[in-house]
């Protein structure tokens, strides 16, 4: 309905000789929260660096060269320097409802665009457990891959193990020191905590200079010139970390289609560096370390120690090139947080001078730090808010209030219990907005009422309960609608354009809030509006199944099941 808006708006501008772009228009175009500003509010402020008049005269000429209302539109007035369209109420629902039963799981997405994006995330680091940061990177990484198949992309998921380098070494130098052969197993404990636990035991007794401190880089040596020992406990070690993840990604709902390992390219990414010195792009330094400097801004950057032995970035120069050209990527999306935008500033830049082709497909989506209300997230000292302890503690949180309600059975309570507790993680970490650093209140999260992801689930199996017991079958019939129907129908069709503009700021908070203010405006509808029993039974159902329909594709958006009863 906007795209038509715009048409209208366009011809008008044509009959004023005013040459105005279709985009221009469409970001100027609003939607109104007063319904007496009609459904679409057309500001004109802006033209008056295209024509000679106040705000108010352009919109009485804009208003006249419109003339009647055009098919699908009620009426169209001015006010002031504003244009405001009100929509044909009944066509409007008439298409909308038609549509979303048609499209059903598919409403709101666009056809095969036949473009390739990669989504990477979480790519940890193998030497300790998933924690509270990484919770968030998942729920961004997996919604955007979503919104970007729900915009006709092919999605490729990745991800980045950093199995090598020195945070590896020190829980493997612990692990000599104080592990006595020990395995997950027989310590009954995830395997990527067990590895954890020795990261923390290391930081805890380890001084600069100490025999643990230099055991960890003898290791890391002996690891680059291949060493068989220290391969074997290498691996031993990062098959557990490996192991450990892949447990909390089934759990949190996420899957890769491609997996890389640090370990498998660093070698080749030496290879460039070691080229790019020949090619004089990169330079080194007496102590025969090799380094690139990027002027004022971002200054000079290592990419092979002295030693030898890489950095962090020299994998990253090697492995972003490689993906391109394995996959034809039209965009190549790194889901990581703030703390690392000089990495990628850097790397885009290098890329550059190494040649890569169009480098703005490659875009890091950048978040911020989330914190528990008790203080911040520490790493080292071990108190790090752990990602699976956190999901724990929260599904239990989603049993106690689910057995108040009803007795379940043992396998119905532990998977709808897990569904409640993701939907509480992924929405409050998913409606604040990315770049925000945010506080993650854990009881807040799961509360059944309030802006909460649980909230919305209990307003679906609402809406699935009153279809449910209702005996006259959903109908499409036109009658003058209630205000609280008008504006579910409403929001309703705001969907699809929501899903492009989520697409095109990589924003998943605006599916979040949405679903939100959905969820809110069915129940107004339903506390205002009878449905059983009602002369409008009929439509009134039609116009429940439709919402229903929508906040499961919405919810799916942002990674979350929807539950029929709660
Ligand atoms: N493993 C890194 C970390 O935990 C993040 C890797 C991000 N991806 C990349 N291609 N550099 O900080």
């Amino acid at each position: 309905m906007k795209e038509k808006v715009i048409q209208i708006l366009k011809k008008a501008f044509k009959k004023l000789d005013v040459n105005i772009e279709e985009e221009t228009i469409s970001k100027y175009l609003e939607t109104p929260k007063n319904p007496e500003m009609g459904d679409f509010a057309f500001p004109c402020f802006f033209l008056t660096q295209y024509m000679k008049a106040i705000p108010h005269e352009i919109s009485l000429n804009l208003r006249e060269k419109i003339g009647n209302p055009p098919k699908g539109l009620e009426d169209i007035q001015v006010s002031g320097p504003y244009v405001n369209f009100f929509l044909d109420k009944k066509l409007m629902s008439l298409e909308v409802l038609t549509e979303i039963n048609k499209q059903k799981d598919n409403f709101g997405k666009l056809k095969s665009n036949k473009k390739n994006i990669m989504i990477e995330f979480p790519s940890p680091n193998t030497n300790k457990p998933l924690h509270l940061g990484h919770l968030r990177n998942m729920a961004i990484g997996e919604s955007v891959s979503r919104i970007a198949e729900f915009n006709g992309y092919k999605v490729i998921r990745a991800n980045l193990n950093n199995d090598r380098g020195i945070h590896i070494c020190k829980s493997m130098a612990a692990y000599q020191r104080y592990g006595n052969n020990k395995t997950p197993e027989k310590e009954k404990k995830k395997s990527d905590h067990f590895v954890g636990d020795f990261y923390v035991l290391f930081s805890k007794n380890v001084r600069e200079g100490s025999k643990l401190d230099l055991d960890s880089h003898h290791l890391l040596q002996k690891y680059e010139e291949g060493d068989k020992e220290t391969l074997k406990l290498w691996e031993k070690m990062n098959n557990w970390a490996l192991e450990g993840f892949e447990e909390t990604y089934k759990k949190f709902g996420i899957k890769h289609d491609k997996v890389y390992f640090e370990s498998k390219i660093f070698q080749k990414g030496k290879d460039i560096v070691k080229q790019g010195l020949k090619d004089e792009i990169f330079k080194q330094k007496k102590d025969k370390s090799i380094y690139i400097n990027l002027g004022k801004k971002l200054g000079e950057k290592i990419l092979l120690r002295s030693d030898g032995t890489s950095v962090y970035i020299t994998q990253d120069i090697y492995l972003a090139e490689l993906r391109f050209n394995q996959f034809k990527l039209d965009k190549s999306i790194y889901v990581v947080g703030n703390e690392q935008e000089y990495h990628f500033e850097v790397l885009i830049e290098i890329l550059k001078k190494l040649g890569l082709k169009n480098p703005e497909r490659l875009k890091h989506l950048s978040y911020g730090m989330v914190n528990l209300p008790e203080g911040k997230m520490k790493s080292r000292e071990g108190t790090v808010v752990d990602a699976d302890d956190i999901i724990d503690k929260i599904q239990d949180m989603a049993k106690k209030e689910l057995t108040k309600r009803a007795k379940l059975s043992k396998k119905d309570l532990e998977s709808r219990s897990l569904k409640i507790c993701l939907a509480a993680i992924k929405y409050i970490l998913l409606k604040i907005d990315a770049k925000k650093n945010m506080l993650f209140n854990p009881k807040e999260s799961i509360n059944f009422e309030g802006d909460t992801g649980p909230y919305i689930q209990y307003t679906y199996a609402r809406a699935s309960s009153i279809l449910k017991k209702s005996k006259k079958n959903p109908k499409l019939v036109i009658y003058d609608l209630t205000p609280k129907e008008s504006l579910l129908l409403k929001k309703l069709s705001e969907f699809p354009s929501l899903v492009q503009k989520a697409y095109e700021q990589l924003n998943p908070s605006l599916i979040a809030n949405y679903s939100y203010q959905l969820a809110q405006t069915f129940n107004e509808f339903y506390h205002a509006c009878p449905v059983i029993g009602s002369k409008e039974e009929g439509f009134r159902l039609r116009l429940i199944e439709g919402f229903r329909q929508v906040l499961k594709n919405s919810l799916y958006l942002i990674g979350i099941d929807v539950l029929e009863v709660m």
